[in-house]
């Protein structure tokens, strides 16, 4: 096996559940550090434990700047570097609200976490890795920032928002070495509220349905494959890939079946 974050240094937000817990499971597997920064504090010190000692857990509210200070001061003053910054955490709303029904506090609230945190995450990473001249700070933005109707407006203008400050900080900070990215996802069944339905619906068939409206066929996306994409932009494999925008999506994003229902409805027109 090729140990690719061997004697790396990475912090995960959001690392106790879902895509950032996978990803946790990943990076440490190819030989990285890592910290597990979240707010579910018995989940995260759970894994930590279960990963052993490379793992630890650190209790950070990412739209808290103090907390986001003391994670990035705490994780240099432990392992003596950063190398990479996961901007991972992230919260969703109800994907059916229309404007509205929407409400300035719910945006604010996504605001918050999504494009505050992000930002804060990403301002003090860059603090401890510019006078190294290097680092990968990385982002999860989503499929829902490349296609409507994906999720409620406040959801899709964070991730929007995720993807200017990917393209913005690759500028700014490729002057220092430091490559900045993000990955986005089509929908996984995570620990997100929108897809815990009904306590009685089986994950799998939530998977299979989510499965069955993608585009790529024969696949279902898990959080694994999500980590897979950004254990490539973390690792030396990707030394020169910086403002990408990765789509984890299966060509769901630049597929519009429309015409293609339109030719099979044509075929069942009476001649
Ligand atoms: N699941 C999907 O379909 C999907 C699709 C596209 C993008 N995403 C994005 O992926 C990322 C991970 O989400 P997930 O699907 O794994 O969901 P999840 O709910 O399983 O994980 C999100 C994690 O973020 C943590 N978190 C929330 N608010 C926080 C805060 N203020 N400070 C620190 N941690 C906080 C949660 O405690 C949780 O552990 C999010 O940014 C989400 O928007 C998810």
């Amino acid at each position: 096996m090729v140990f690719r974050l061997e004697g790396k240094v990475a912090i995960i937000t959001g690392g106790a559940s879902g895509i950032g817990a996978s990803t946790v499971q990943l990076f440490h597997e190819h030989g990285a550090k890592v910290v597990i920064a979240d707010i579910q504090d018995n989940l995260g010190q759970a894994l930590a434990d279960k990963l052993g000692e490379d793992v630890s857990y650190f209790h950070c509210d990412v739209s808290n700047e103090e907390d986001i200070c003391n994670l990035i001061d705490t994780t240099v003053a432990k392992y003596g570097k950063l190398d990479v910054m996961y901007n991972n955490a992230g919260i969703c709303d109800s994907p059916s609200a229309t404007i509205l029904e929407s409400t300035k506090s719910d945006l604010e609230r996504i605001l918050n976490v999504n494009v505050v945190g992000a930002f804060l995450g990403a301002k003090h990473a860059a603090r401890v890795m510019v006078p190294e001249r290097k680092g990968c700070i990385l982002f999860t933005s989503s499929a829902a920032a490349s296609i409507a109707g994906l999720s409620s407006h406040a959801y899709a203008v964070s991730k929007c928002g995720v993807q200017g400050l990917v393209r913005n900080l690759a500028g700014e900070l490729g002057q220092h070495g430091i490559r900045v990215n993000c990955v986005s996802p089509y929908a996984v069944v995570t620990g997100m509220p929108m897809f815990k339905i009904n306590v009685d619906h089986d994950p799998a068939q939530i998977e299979m349905a989510l499965s069955g409206i993608g585009n790529l066929k024969g696949q279902v996306l898990k959080a694994e494959g999500v980590a897979k994409a950004a254990l490539y932009l973390s690792s030396d494999e990707a030394n020169y890939v910086s403002g990408l925008n990765l789509l984890v999506d299966g060509g769901y994003s630049v597929v519009n079946p429309g015409m293609t229902k339109f030719v099979e409805s044509l075929a069942n027109l009476k001649k």
